[in-house]
Formats: C-alpha cells, sequence, structure tokens
C-alpha cells in the first residue's frame, strides 16, 4: 500500500513478486499489538470477511471461508481486545482474519474498501479505522440486494434472530457491526488523529473522495452499485454519524 502525499491517494500494488513464500502466523507476536490497533485490524478482518460475503464475486468456497471468519471475529474481537494477552482470543483472531483474506482474494472486497482509502487518506486515519467507521452504512445501504446474505450476518453478530424472515434480519446487519465497534470504542480512537475537518471542510473533499473510490474499482464489486449522487451521500452520512465530533456513535 503506498500513499501519494501530494495527492492525498492511496494505491495497492499486487504483484506475484510481492507473494511470501511461506507465512508464519503466530498469535503469540500479536500479543505486544496496542488496544487501537487490535481494534483497527480486527473491523478491517470483519469489512473483508463482510464485503467477501457480500461481493458479487462470491460463491461457494469464498463463503465458507467468509463465513467462519465472521464468526470467529465476533466472538473473539472483543476479548482479544479488552486483554491482549487472551492467547485464545488472539489464536481465534488470528485464524478469522486469515479466513476472512482467503474469502476476499478469491471474492474481492468492495464499495467500504473503494471509499475507506481516500477518507484514510484525506483525514491520515488508519485502513482499519476508515474501515469501521464507513462499514455499517454501507451494508445498510447495501443489504436489499442480498437479504439472505445479509440476515446471515445480522445473525452471526447476534443482531437477529433465527425466526426472523430475511428481509427483517437483513436491515439489522448494521446495528450489530456498530454495536461491536461500540464494544471496542472504536470511535474514540479518531481523538489520536488529531482534528476532524469541519463539515464544510469536508464537504470540499467529497466530490474528490468519490471519484477516488470510483476510481479504484472496488464499488464495481457491490452486491448494490451506488450511482455518483448516493456514493457522494454515503460519505455525508459517514461524516454526520460518525466523524462530527458532536456525532452520534462519538457521543
Ligand atoms: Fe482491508
Amino acid at each position: 500500500m503506498l500513499t501519494d502525499e501530494s495527492t492525498s491517494t492511496k494505491f495497492i500494488i499486487v504483484s506475484q513478486n510481492i507473494v511470501p513464500d511461506v507465512a508464519i502466523e503466530d498469535p503469540e507476536l500479536t500479543v505486544s499489538l496496542p488496544k487501537s490497533h487490535t481494534a483497527f485490524t480486527g473491523i478491517d478482518a470483519l469489512t473483508h470477511a463482510i464485503e467477501a460475503f457480500g461481493s458479487v464475486k462470491s460463491y461457494s468456497v469464498t463463503d465458507e471461508f467468509a463465513r467462519d471468519a465472521m464468526r470467529r471475529i465476533t466472538d473473539s474481537l472483543v476479548p482479544a481486545w479488552a486483554n491482549g494477552e487472551d492467547i485464545e482470543a488472539r489464536t481465534e483472531m488470528m485464524i478469522g482474519q486469515f479466513k476472512a483474506g482467503k474469502a476476499f482474494g478469491n471474492s474481492s472486497v468492495a464499495l467500504v474498501h473503494g471509499m475507506a482509502r481516500p477518507l484514510g487518506a484525506q483525514l491520515h486515519l488508519p485502513h482499519g479505522l476508515a474501515n469501521g467507521l464507513i462499514l455499517p452504512y454501507v451494508v445498510e445501504f447495501s443489504q436489499m440486494t442480498k437479504p439472505a446474505k445479509y440476515a446471515e450476518v445480522a445473525r452471526i453478530l447476534d443482531a437477529a434472530d433465527a425466526h426472523e424472515p430475511d428481509r427483517v434480519a437483513a436491515r439489522k446487519a448494521a446495528d450489530g457491526i456498530e454495536a461491536l465497534c461500540e464494544d471496542i470504542s472504536l470511535t474514540d480512537y479518531l481523538d489520536d488523529f488529531g482534528e476532524v475537518p469541519s463539515r464544510e471542510e469536508y464537504l470540499e473533499l467529497v466530490p474528490e473522495m468519490t471519484q477516488d473510490a470510483f476510481d479504484s474499482g472496488s464499488p464495481d464489486n457491490n452486491p448494490r452499485k451506488p450511482t455518483h449522487d448516493e456514493l457522494e451521500a454515503l460519505f455525508v452520512r459517514v461524516y454526520d454519524d460518525a466523524l462530527a465530533p458532536d456525532s452520534r456513535r462519538r457521543s
């Protein structure tokens, strides 16, 4: 991942030449990871799983990886965040992120990642934090296109019951994500990255962030493809609901 500070854009290099031959995934190496970065990377992994699950490129094999990842992350992110030395939770998170990686590596990420890159680049926010701010709104926006899948997300997150119809349960997926973000105090970490721009300053960035999000290609993988106006409105919603100092998710 590269950040071009002159244009406030982030982009990714993908090549066989940077894929390791062997990766050692040792949960003990994560014990000293600060709480903030346990929160950011954990929500990033959850975003990978949810986006892979909803992606237009998803299929049975990637779905199995995504489901298992969502379950492990839902069960283990809060304990891993609350006590970094909980090796069982760290292990579950490591397996969860690995499976989420297998899922999105084969079915791709989507609109959340497309929006998180420009938002993170413009506001100098870590990737996982940007994802966690955006994820509930994109899930809310997308859920009606694949109600059975988003109902499953809601049930895994314990935000809906098994007996609820899919269309009703799917609408609760965003609430489940918000609750998990709240359990790890995600929006409190915004204070670590300086002041958020004023609403007027932010609105000036929205057209450019919208264009950068479309240019990333990630929105094309989303089950509901946003129009230009819808994507702009999603960026504004993120500000009003999660970024503004007096917003609902920060107070
Ligand atoms: Fe990511």
